[in-house]
């Protein structure tokens, strides 16, 4: 709940002066990767309900390889997966280790806020969550780049809500499971009724009155970071500013305590990625899943919900479904995702190739992307199941 605030404070504030700032600070996924050396392709996807999302292709890698697809967090967006640079963030060491790496946008953030016919000033644009994202724009974007490389299976990796939407995708439409090679799931949140994040519980109890709140207000959305709020970070969050631990503590109240893992001097830099923008829909569907402590679609009341899903309940996601194979990641010492909701998860699930604790008892929920030494703790042991996974072209691509 707390980004949904910070980031509605944020988008209010009018422009600064000029500060000496970050030339990456709020640079687009691409003007990243393309700064750290990379050559990029920009792919636009269009979905079955007809919204269109972006895919960035790093072609720095070997031509030919195999597909991995990339999934982001919840506020998040492609860029995340390249923030930490070249030979630490994971969109780099998997092209620099020769997979076609596509990194994906999920419908709503600040890459792919459009549509065919609806205005995102229209307020039907914000009417989704990760349900949708699962079912419209998780399939349409594998059958793109299966399409695009000639490839049968990908591999995937999620971080957070990119894992939600993928193993609500899977458990839906069981015949993705035959797509995927491997699907890497860091955080993989399904089970989360045991959230820790401080002082949400009183939010969370009452979030039917807050949506409410906000609907009345006509907020569907909250809205991405601008230039402005940029520079803002800078002034607030940067080195020798004295409001610096503030950013921090933010953070670590948010995802789990845990100062040494973040290099504080580039707060100003990842903040400035890290709210992307996302339809409060979608934040309400995490709120009812926290609650209900069930793995299912959103409840849009009755009505809505025979009209969305054909039964005035909503479904509930059958993992059993899911045959393609699946590593999860975990750490203790995530706010977002408490180890027994990964057990959980892992009892239901028929696949599990490996479960793995992160060997660091203070790593957090974003640490996944950020944390100081993520190569050592994390990357290098998903590469390693990653290529047990991997196949060569001639036993996979399309006939
Ligand atoms: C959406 O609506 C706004 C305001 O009505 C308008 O300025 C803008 O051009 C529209 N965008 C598109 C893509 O139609
Ligand atoms: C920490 O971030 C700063 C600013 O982005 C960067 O110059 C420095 O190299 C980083 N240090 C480490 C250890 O990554």
């Amino acid at each position: 709940m707390w980004p949904l605030v910070l980031s509605l404070a944020l988008a209010q504030v009018p422009p600064l002066g000029a500060d000496a700032a970050d030339p990456l600070l709020c640079a687009t996924t691409e003007e990243m990767a393309k700064a750290a050396g990379y050559a990029v392709e920009a792919h636009e996807v269009r979905t079955a309900d007809g919204y269109l999302v972006r895919l960035e292709r790093l072609v720095g890698g070997r031509p030919g390889g195999q597909p991995a697809l990339l999934l982001h967090g919840l506020f998040c967006a492609s860029d995340l997966w390249l923030l930490r640079g070249p030979g630490a963030a994971l969109g780099y060491l998997l092209a620099d280790d020769g997979y076609d790496v596509w990194l994906m946008n999920f419908r709503g953030n600040r890459y792919s806020a459009r549509h065919t016919t609806l205005n995102t000033t229209d307020p039907s644009f914000w009417k989704f969550s990760w349900h949708e994202m699962a079912v419209w724009d998780l399939p349409a974007t594998i059958d793109h780049v299966l399409a695009v490389t000639g490839w049968r299976q990908l591999q995937a990796v999620g971080h957070s809500m990119g894992n939600t939407a993928l193993l609500a995708m899977l458990a839906s439409r069981p015949q993705y499971s035959r797509k995927l090679a491997l699907g890497s799931l860091l955080a993989p949140v399904a089970y989360i009724h045991t959230f820790r994040v401080p002082f949400s519980h009183f939010l969370l109890a009452d979030w039917r009155h807050i949506q409410s709140l906000l609907q009345r207000a006509r907020i569907y959305r909250v809205p991405p970071t601008t230039k402005e709020s940029c520079s803002l970070l800078q002034k607030t969050c940067g080195d020798d500013k004295p409001t610096q631990d503030l950013c921090l503590n933010l953070i670590q109240t948010l995802y789990g305590w845990d100062p040494q893992g973040l290099n504080k001097s580039a707060l100003p830099f990842y903040l400035s990625h890290m709210f992307a923008g996302v339809s409060v829909d979608t934040i309400a569907h995490f709120a009812q899943i926290i609650k209900s402590g069930r793995f299912e679609a959103m409840d849009r009341g009755p009505e809505e919900n025979f009209r969305r899903y054909g039964s005035t309940r909503p479904p509930a996601y059958h993992l059993q479904r899911i045959d393609a194979p699946l590593a999860l990641y975990y750490a203790d010492n995530d706010y977002e995702l408490h180890p027994k909701g990964v057990m959980q998860l892992a009892k239901e699930l028929q696949n599990v190739v490996s479960i793995e604790r992160v060997p660091e008892t203070a790593f957090n929920h974003i640490d996944f992307l950020l944390h100081k030494r993520v190569l050592s703790l994390l990357y290098s042991s998903v590469m390693a199941v990653m290529q047990r996974f991997r196949h060569s072209i001639a036993a996979n691509i399309s006939p």
